[in-house]
């Protein structure tokens, strides 16, 4: 069977406007902008006041929708990458396909936490490469701030609300569209970053309640070591698996949890800094949001070019971890 090759044809994102500033922070526990900025690289992130992780999805996928100018009936499958989805059940993918109209499209939810994304667009893939489906919605959604302990300053301060999206259609331009990826998991590390309460094992109680067990979890230390290694050796993986070298890539987009494990990854790679998507100054850790949130600022920005080689690369919960090598075929906004 011959398969066809994935690309991305469309692209887009959505934050909500209000923003939490590090000196907001300040004034709910014990940290300050310096310590935050040092850190992290955080400045600020966006807050979703009212409604749900659908919302921030819809949002980003309508848009797109309209930037690709075709309808959501077309739409095949929808996969929602997210750690908060609205409801346990029903998920979050079936209700955008209702509330988008995507009537001939099925949908489903898939939990990778900050790799969630990366996980999405591998499985999408194979749906379009095996020329099963020719219309495929990847979604990386998450409001962060709904499972965030803010008497916790050492997790209050990373996370956001957000959500990016992308279209995956086929392409015959061979050496366009997703190229490579490498994924792993190593679920020895799911004690270091979890949210124990709310599932199966420690259903809601007044205990769970009682001891923070419906907020997310993070053992920083531990998990910024396993980061650090991971997302720099599987972005160096994809790179020699593809015959590369740092200076062929016009854009390393990393996973934004922390200024210094993109700084390393990127020293991994033998990439410039001004050659990494960086925008968690703005809006800190979305998790599943983070890479195609950027794809989209930087394509809106006339940045992403067409024909320009770009590694995917993220660390997160689970562990679950990888990269995915692409070369970009959507033109420019301006040239469309
Ligand atoms: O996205 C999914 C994967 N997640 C990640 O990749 C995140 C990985 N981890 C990290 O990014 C970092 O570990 C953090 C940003 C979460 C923490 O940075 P760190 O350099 O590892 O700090 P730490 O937790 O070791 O804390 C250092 C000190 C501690 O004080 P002592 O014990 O040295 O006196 C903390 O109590 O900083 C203190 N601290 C703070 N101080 C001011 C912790 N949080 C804060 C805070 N403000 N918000």
């Amino acid at each position: 069977m011959e398969l066809r090759r994935a690309t991305i044809t469309a692209v887009s994102h959505y934050v909500p406007e209000k923003i939490l500033s590090n000196s907001d922070l300040e004034k709910m526990v014990e940290t300050n902008d310096e310590w935050i900025r040092t850190r992290t690289g955080i400045r600020e992130r966006r807050i979703l006041e009212k409604g749900a992780t659908s919302d921030l999805a819809i949002k980003a996928v309508q848009q797109m929708l309209t930037n690709r100018g075709i309808s959501a009936a077309e739409i095949d499958l929808i996969i929602v990458a997210t750690i908060t989805p609205d409801m346990m059940l029903p998920t979050t993918a079936c209700l955008v396909q209702d509330k988008i109209g995507a009537r001939n499209a099925w949908a489903f939810d898939l939990n990778a936490a900050c790799s969630g994304f990366l996980y999405a667009l591998s499985v999408g893939a194979r749906f379009i490469e095996t020329g099963v489906h020719s219309k495929v919605i990847i979604v990386g959604a998450d409001k962060m701030t709904s499972i965030t302990d803010y008497t916790d300053r050492n997790t209050c301060i990373l996370f956001g609300d957000a959500a990016g999206a992308v279209l995956l259609e086929p392409t015959n331009e061979k050496e366009y569209g997703i190229l490579d990826q490498r994924l792993y998991s190593d679920g020895s590390g799911g004690k270091y970053l979890c949210m124990k309460g709310g599932g199966s094992l420690n259903p809601p109680t007044h205990e769970t309640i009682d001891k923070k067990m419906h907020y997310v979890y993070q053992d920083g230390k531990t998990v910024f070591k396993s980061a650090v290694i991971g997302m720099a050796e599987v972005a160096a993986e994809i790179l020699e698996r593809n015959h590369l070298k740092g200076e062929d890539i016009a854009w390393l987009v990393p996973h934004q949890a922390n200024l210094r494990i993109i700084d390393a990854t990127a020293k991994r790679m033998g990439i410039d800094r001004n050659k990494v998507m960086i925008n968690i100054d703005r809006y800190g850790n979305t998790t599943a949001a983070t890479i195609p949130l950027c794809l989209s600022e930087w394509w809106q920005a006339g940045q992403l070019k067409r024909g320009q080689k770009i590694v995917l690369a993220a660390f997160g919960a689970g562990y679950t971890w990888g990269a995915t090598l692409v070369n970009w075929s959507l033109t420019n906004p301006e040239k469309r």
